[in-house]
């Protein structure tokens, strides 16, 4: 059989990735894809840029327009990143007759519907197995293991930067910016660090499973999302201390309308850190692993797990994608699909205000008679039930002055609304050094 022309748009750390795989194992993949994956052009913005010694040279071009020109290469890879150049040029690929592998989920999340509206009017597929959870084939399960259910929920950590900060914080008290540093120098960043630190690209990733669970197009913007920048080690020590830690999760649940077997109803999702027990599986996700709960109406909860950022994983899920348009699996896949169609489900989305959870909340308070009294005074007119508290004595005399001491409780469940009316009184206190930190607890 005709080999597989394929271009690589991008060679960076995934596109480098990608030239590892199919030039180290050119037989085990021919033998998967029924022919040869034959790499014919790598497009980089710049020519001069020292590359890895295993690109091969003669293949790198910074002219888009020869491959869009070239007949000889059905399939690209998109691992270039960014929306705008990112967008232009898709669209251009698939107009041009080519299928398009594509790591991008920024790019999909904000634009899928232009992007699956182009390739469905040139019959062309797009295969994107790499832009959520980097290795782990979680596409693949909600489009094809899992096509018989109604998915109910998902609760994942989709970001591996994050996830690696958070765990060298919790583990060797590390501090943010140095880990943040690190985590770019493995190749698990984004380009603009922000889009991770920020919780951006796990809505980016969220938005795109969202729209395969539950067949809704949502908005990036309309996802609630806080991301791990602000984090305090003080609040990591004090999650030790009672037993959680603090993950960045990204969840979302249906909730249908009663007797309505799933078919409408309100879809419940957000981006947050979350103190979560020391002993759930979530908890024990470490480094840039990560792992997402997929639970549906027939199956129950499934779990996925494994490395989220990063080289060779991304570059795995990439190839996999390019096996499967080699042997026209994705080709079907991508034409049954109907992702960004229009065809919306009648799901709307559930206020954030309307949600309940139990909280941790950290004080920096005077060390006074009445303080304590104060914060429980106003947690008790909001109907919010305390089911832990933490103030340790000063670690020196204080020779008469007023200490400053963090004061830490945990919640029983509360309507998130009204834990927020509470918090905003308490850190109005003048005995209450503002502003006080707050995270959800998943048990
Ligand atoms: P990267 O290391 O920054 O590489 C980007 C590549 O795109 C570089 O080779 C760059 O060329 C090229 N490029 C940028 N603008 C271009 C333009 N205008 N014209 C031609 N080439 C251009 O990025 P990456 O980490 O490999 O990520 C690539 C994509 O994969 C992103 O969408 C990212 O979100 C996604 N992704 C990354 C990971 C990960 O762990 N890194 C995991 C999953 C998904 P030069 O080399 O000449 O600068
Ligand atoms: N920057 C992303 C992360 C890469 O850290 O998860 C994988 O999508």
């Amino acid at each position: 059989m005709e080999p597989l022309g394929i271009a690589l748009i991008g060679c960076g750390t995934v596109g480098t990735g990608v030239v590892k795989l199919l030039l180290e194992h050119p037989e085990r993949l021919t033998a998967r894809a029924g022919r040869k994956l034959e790499l014919r052009k790598i497009v980089v913005r710049d020519l001069a840029k020292p590359r890895d010694p295993v690109v091969p040279a003669h293949l790198v071009t910074d002219d888009i327009q020869s491959v869009l020109d070239d007949p000889s290469i059905p399939v690209a890879v998109e691992v270039v990143g960014g929306v705008d150049w990112a967008k232009r040029t898709t669209l251009d690929l698939l107009a041009a007759g080519k299928h398009v592998v594509t790591a991008n989920k920024a790019l999909l999340a904000t634009c899928g519907a232009e992007i699956f509206d182009a390739g469905r009017r040139h019959h062309r597929a797009i295969a994107f197995e790499a832009s959520v959870c980097g290795g782990i084939p979680v596409i693949g399960a909600l489009c094809q293991g899992l096509a018989a259910n109604q998915i109910l929920s998902l609760q994942g950590i989709l970001n591996g930067t994050c996830n690696y900060i958070l765990t060298n914080m919790t583990e060797n008290g590390r501090a943010y910016a140095d880990v943040l540093r690190e985590a770019q120098q493995k190749g698990y960043a984004e380009a603009d660090p922000t889009l991770d630190v920020d919780g951006t690209d796990a809505a980016h990733k969220l938005a795109i499973l969202v729209q395969i669970a539950f067949g809704v197009a949502l908005p990036v913007a309309s996802i609630q999302r806080r991301g791990i920048a602000d984090i305090d080690l003080l609040d990591i020590r004090f999650a030790k201390e009672l037993g959680y830690t603090i993950k960045l999760l990204a969840e979302a649940w249906l909730e249908p309308h009663a007797g309505s077997d799933h078919a409408g109803g309100q879809l419940a999702l957000h981006v947050s850190p979350v103190m979560l027990r020391q002993t759930t599986p979530l908890a024990q996700v470490r480094d840039a692993y990560n792992a997402i709960f997929v639970a549906g109406d027939a199956v129950g909860s499934t779990l996925y797990y494994g490395r989220g950022a990063g080289q060779m994983p991304t570059a795995s899920a990439v190839v996999a994608d390019l096996i499967d348009m080699a042997v026209g699996r994705a080709q079907q896949t991508f034409g049954s699909l109907k992702l960004w169609s229009g065809n919306h489900r009648d799901i709307e989305q559930r206020p954030g205000s309307t949600m309940r959870s139990r909280y941790y909340l950290r004080m920096m308070v005077d060390d006074r008679p009445g303080v304590l009294a104060d914060i429980t005074r106003i947690l008790a007119n909001q109907r919010i039930s305390i089911s832990s508290v933490i103030q340790h004595e000063a670690l020196e005399p204080t020779n008469g002055e007023t200490e400053i001491v963090p004061l830490i409780i945990m919640t029983h469940t509360v309507p998130t609304g009204s834990f927020a009316a509470a918090r905003a009184e308490i850190d109005a206190l003048a005995s209450v050094h503002s502003p006080s930190e707050y995270y959800p607890v998943g048990d």
